[in-house]
């Protein structure tokens, strides 16, 4: 992917788009003031030759000014494909500007904010892993490390493969080991056990957004609304996760929810992949979770604005972390292919 010029869209414009969310701080005041805050930035995008990746969990004005928006693997991939950008502006977390980075070693890549981090990326540090995987190999000589995404580039290096929540199981099944430790996300990884014959040792990390969301509230829902599909990422606790119609990455949720002949969804994430469906698919009815994930929320537009302004928060890596990343992440774009 490379640069390109976006038309401007107006505040009416925006109004009127950001309008079928139904929430009442997007009124014609913001629309106005977010829209010139959009043009600056598209202006400074041409300008510095800047592309802009954002995760599905952004704030819908930021998916204004972003040239692609979707999953972890997704974006792991558009970051691996980018020509002719000088640099990189990542609207999501510091891990995955990080994976950006692993990638583009010589582009500037800039997360407007660096304290937008992820509950499950701290909960497994690189030594406390490397003393795990030591004991372990002990007991199974035969043990491999896969790490979903969401943990620091250290904790990559220290893989022989990375998964998401899109190739989980096939990454897992397609490795040459009967013995996973698999980190950092337990439910992640129960959800995984259940769809392989090999043995997963979990670490016991969660994503405090998903791990809160409970069978109860979920069974509450779908009993107002029979005949509602109920999509679920795979970060739920497995109780949530049996009594879902599909286990599904973000992206998935929106592929799904396009392709299939039902109406009226409720979809177990963050709220912020409900705004995109809310935007892109229209006639169709999505109940939300109503949870957000503060460190997504962290990015804003006048953040992204600053970023690209004065060239802020840049990502550095140490050349072993990134070279020990960029192989967990390779054998993870092979393995699911
Ligand atoms: P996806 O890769 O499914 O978008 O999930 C990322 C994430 O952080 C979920 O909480
Ligand atoms: Fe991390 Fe959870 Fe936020 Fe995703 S939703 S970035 S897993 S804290």
């Amino acid at each position: 992917m490379a640069p390109e010029t976006h038309a401007a869209i107006t505040g009416a414009e925006l109004y009127h788009k950001l309008s079928v969310l139904g929430q009442y701080d997007y009124d014609r005041a913001a629309c106005d003031r977010y829209a010139s805050i959009i043009a600056e930035i598209e202006r400074l995008k041409a300008q510095r030759r800047a592309v802009v990746l954002a995760h599905n969990y952004q704030r819908p004005e930021i998916f204004e000014v972003a040239d692609f928006i979707g999953d972890s693997l997704e974006l792991a991939r558009k970051a691996k494909e980018v020509r002719d950008a000088e640099i990189i502006v990542f609207c999501g977390v510091h891990f995955m500007a990080e994976t950006a980075k692993v990638f583009n070693p010589d582009r500037k890549v800039l997360l407007p904010d660096l304290k937008a981090g992820c509950s499950l990326a701290d909960s497994v540090t690189a030594e406390a892993l490397a003393q795990r995987k030591a004991e372990l190999k002990q007991i199974y000589p035969d043990l491999k490390v896969i790490s979903y995404v969401n943990c620091t580039a250290d904790v990559k290096a220290l893989s022989d493969a990375c998964c998401t929540s899109a190739n989980a199981a096939k990454v897992v099944n397609a490795i040459d080991s009967g013995h996973i430790l698999f980190v950092p996300d337990q439910n992640l990884a129960n959800y995984v056990q259940t769809q392989t014959g090999k043995q997963i040792i979990s670490w016991d990390g969660n994503c405090y957004v998903h791990h809160q969301i409970t069978a109860a509230e979920v069974e509450k829902v779908k009993r107002g609304l029979p005949g509602v599909k109920v999509l679920a990422h795979p970060e739920c606790r497995s109780d949530v996760l049996g009594i879902a119609d599909a286990v599904l990455s973000t992206s998935a949720m929106v592929r799904y929810a396009q392709e299939s002949g039902a109406t009226e969804f409720l979809i177990v994430t963050e709220c912020g992949l409900s705004d995109r469906l809310l935007l892109e698919i229209p006639g169709k009815h999505f109940y939300k979770a109503c949870k957000l994930c503060r460190y997504m929320k962290m990015i804003t537009l006048e953040g992204t604005l600053d970023s690209l302004r004065h060239l802020r928060y840049e990502i550095e890596l140490s050349e072993d972390v990134r070279e020990g990343a960029r192989q967990a992440l390779e054998r993870m774009l092979e393995l699911s292919a």
